[in-house]
């Protein structure tokens, strides 16, 4: 038994399969910068050693480093970030509102803001999601919904939203910094580290005037898994109080090959981004066109989006599939096992590719001949039953932290209405929060859960997949 090695064995057979990866991290397995080339990686998993630097106190060669990274996007600080943008977004949210301090957010922020919303006590007010029906997508808040939620809540301490979405669409940050006034901008930018460095991508955050962006550089800036920096004007947070939110948070043992893999993943996007990210936008609209020469696939472009403010990450393919009698998941299944193509990740009606940096032609090929294929079947595992609708954000009547500390038992979730969640429970797709710490279980909650379960989706949060029981705050 303990001869075995489960996760080396899966990672093994994976990577020795051969799979075409259009999936993160962007180097893909290959990408390696060239200062690696020949390099022992185990000899350069290295600590604090003199000469070294220290991640919680630089003021050396990590100092040097994130000083470089600063200056490529013309901003007066970074900090790297050892446990990806997830502790960049929980230090955001501790270094920009106390307990009961008012923060607006998208509804379908990622959870590590949720995690952040915990940790700080700040209180949330929520953007109602806005949708893109033909591909059943959220799409990014629009400013006038900033501009009423804070006719609202006047003492709103800063903004936050993510830039670009996990389906590549792209917020309108000049209208969303203009709609903010004299509050701090805090964007997730987790999946734009590449806009700054292709005029084609849309406008990067800080470009537009945001005080902060974390960014996962290992998604799609070729740094290693984990790697990602934070990039901070340093109007409104103060550089001490969010280097001090991160010494909280970040690990003391900051891997030197994560930091190594930052620093020179900054030093290709800053010499070579451009040509790295014409070729990658060349590759994607030309994948996209084959895509789109034979049915059944529509793939997201700019015209979709037309009239929403929205601009798309040219990089990133969104593949509806809705036409082709088959579920996103199926697609993207069939994928991997007949055309050994692994995708970033599917919903019921889309498939998303991400093109990295190392991304070839073939890889795409690889993904076109699949999806023909596909196209010839004819699919019968789509279930036409629609999905049901979101809910409207229930209210809060404790503060996330609150809900998440405090005491907790579990329920039949038909007997937690008018209950307050301990819990974040969210249905995939769309991965937008049902319910959250703090917030109340509606009729119109409890109705959305109960539909979602009976259609097969899955539930994240809930004690058990089937929900069967939710857990609330103990009164
Ligand atoms: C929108 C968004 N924000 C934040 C994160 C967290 O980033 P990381 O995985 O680098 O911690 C993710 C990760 O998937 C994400 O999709």
């Amino acid at each position: 038994m303990q001869d075995r090695v489960p996760l080396w064995e899966a990672v093994r057979d994976y990577v020795h399969g051969g799979p075409v990866r259009l999936h993160v991290p962007a180097h893909q397995g290959r990408a390696l910068p060239e200062e690696l080339a020949g390099e022992d990686f185990l000899a350069l998993d290295v600590t604090e050693v003199p000469g070294l630097d220290d991640l919680h106190r630089p003021t050396g060669p990590i100092a040097r480093a994130q000083e470089l990274t600063a200056r490529l996007f013309g901003v007066p600080e970074a900090y790297f970030l050892v446990g990806g943008s997830t502790v960049g977004l929980q230090a955001l949210l501790l270094a920009a509102a106390g307990p009961e301090e008012e923060i607006v957010l998208e509804r379908s922020v990622h959870r590590a803001v949720w995690a952040g919303l915990i940790l700080s006590g700040a209180r949330p007010v929520f953007l109602p999601v806005r949708w893109y029906p033909q591909f059943n997508i959220p799409l990014p808040p629009a400013p006038d919904q900033v501009h009423t939620a804070l006719a609202r809540h006047p003492g709103v301490r800063a903004v936050l939203f993510t830039h670009p979405n996990y389906y590549g669409v792209a917020a309108d940050v000049e209208g969303l910094v203009a709609a903010a006034g004299d509050r701090a901008v805090l964007v997730d930018e987790a999946h734009g580290v590449h806009l700054a460095f292709h005029p084609e991508l849309p406008r990067p955050a800080m470009a537009a005037g945001a005080e902060a962006s974390v960014q996962s550089t290992h998604k799609l800036g070729g740094a290693l898994t984990q790697g990602a920096w934070l990039l901070l004007r340093g109007k409104y947070l103060k550089g001490r109080k969010t280097a001090r939110a991160l010494d909280l948070l970040q690990t003391t043992s900051p891997s030197y090959l994560l930091m190594i893999s930052l620093d020179l993943a900054r030093k290709r996007l800053a010499l070579h981004g451009r040509e790295l990210l014409a070729r990658v936008l060349g590759l994607a609209r030309e994948t996209a066109e084959e895509i789109a020469k034979e049915g059944p696939f529509t793939v997201l472009r700019d015209a979709h989006l037309k009239g929403t403010g929205c601009r798309l990450d040219g990089t990133r393919l969104v593949i509806n599939v809705r036409e082709s009698g088959r579920s996103g998941w199926e697609v993207a299944g069939l994928l991997r096992s007949r055309y050994n193509v692994q995708v970033e990740m599917a919903d019921r009606d889309n498939v998303v590719a991400v093109l990295g940096l190392a991304t070839r032609p073939e890889d795409c090929a690889a993904l076109v001949r699949g999806l023909r294929g596909l196209a010839r079947e004819t699919g019968e595992g789509r279930t036409e039953e629609g999905m049901p609708s979101l809910p409207p954000v229930p209210p809060l009547r404790l503060l996330p932290r609150a809900a998440w500390l405090g005491p907790r038992r579990a329920v039949p979730l038909r007997e937690a209405r008018g209950e307050v969640s301990a819990d974040l429970l969210a249905v995939y797709p769309p991965g937008v929060p049902a319910v959250g710490p703090g917030e109340e279980f509606t009729p119109e909650v409890l109705e959305y859960l109960e539909a979602a379960v009976a259609r097969g989706l899955s539930l994240h949060g809930a004690a058990d997949p089937r929900c069967t029981s939710v857990e609330i705050v103990a009164s």
